[in-house]
């Protein structure tokens, strides 16, 4: 049975591509849905039209990527779409932050990515995707959100790199680099409110960001950055010395 998994389903940008999965990809039968809350992930589940199975996993912690470990074994699905749409990122100068937050930025958006991608890696069927929820972030370091978009550096790394060694399977692999988005991570980020940078920046619309991946994806390509503005930015970031473009990226 082809399958998509998604994580961060429950909120955002991972909810649009749940939306949005079965006119992108109606050979697709069934979809896993993972993150925290599982009454929000039991909700969507309801109105879809394919199978759903909800895991209400907390990335976070290792005894539930070694649940997610053992359903895949279990289930041995044909994965043919893998979106690793969960994350975070929290505003704050680094030597200020809550330790925990530090570690959750890198737990959730470095590790946990990494090990679902290792996860899922050998039930991805030739002619498979995977989408990572990078970030504008990933361009050039943003002090006062130093480790988020290290993190997101990180993450385009990544993709980049696994889509070389996974491209004798046929399955293309896709940063997504959005800018700001109006989801809970605002909020949730302490952002809200707080961030000249994210009041000035043009915003990103979820079901535009998700449509976007989703013809990226088949088109095999690298990157995806939507809008104008921000593929100028990343033109600009790969030219401008970061030493010198860092001075103007603070959030
Ligand atoms: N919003 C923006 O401005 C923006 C811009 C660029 C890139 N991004 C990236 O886009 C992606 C989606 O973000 P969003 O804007 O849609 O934010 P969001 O609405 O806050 O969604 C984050 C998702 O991650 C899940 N999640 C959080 N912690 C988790 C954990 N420990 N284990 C499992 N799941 C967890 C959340 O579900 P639960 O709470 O139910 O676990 C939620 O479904 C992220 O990778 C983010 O870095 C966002």
């Amino acid at each position: 049975m082809r399958t998509a998994i998604i994580t961060g389903a429950s909120s955002g940008l991972g909810r649009e591509f749940v939306f949005q999965l079965t006119s992108a990809f109606p050979e697709i039968e069934r979809v896993i849905l993972i993150a925290r809350r599982k009454a929000l992930l039991e909700e969507l589940a309801e109105g879809l039209s394919i199978e759903a199975e909800c895991l209400p996993l907390d990335l976070c912690k290792p005894e539930d990527l070694e649940s997610l470990r053992e359903y895949l074994a279990r289930e041995s699905p044909e994965v043919e779409l893998l979106i690793n749409c969960a994350g975070c990122g929290y505003l704050s100068n680094v030597a200020e932050t809550d330790p925990a937050l530090l570690d959750r930025m890198i737990d959730l958006n470095v590790r946990a990515l990494t090990a679902v991608t290792r996860a899922a890696a050998p039930y991805l069927v030739e002619g498979g995707h995977i989408i990572n929820a990078s970030s504008i972030a990933s361009f050039c370091p943003n002090p006062r959100m130093t480790v988020y978009s290290s993190t997101k550096a990180y993450v385009s790394f990544f993709s980049l790199g696994l889509r070389e060694e996974l491209r004798s399977r046929k399955v293309s692999v896709t940063a997504v680099c959005p800018g700001p988005m109006d989801t809970e991570f605002l909020d949730i980020g302490g952002i809200t409110g707080n961030s000249p940078m994210f009041k000035m920046l043009p915003h990103c619309d979820p079901k535009k960001v998700a449509a976007g991946s989703y013809t990226s994806a088949k088109a095999g390509r690298a990157v995806y950055t939507p809008k104008g503005f921000f593929k100028l930015y990343r033109a600009v970031s790969k030219v401008v010395p970061l030493t010198l473009l860092v001075k103007m990226t603070k959030t």
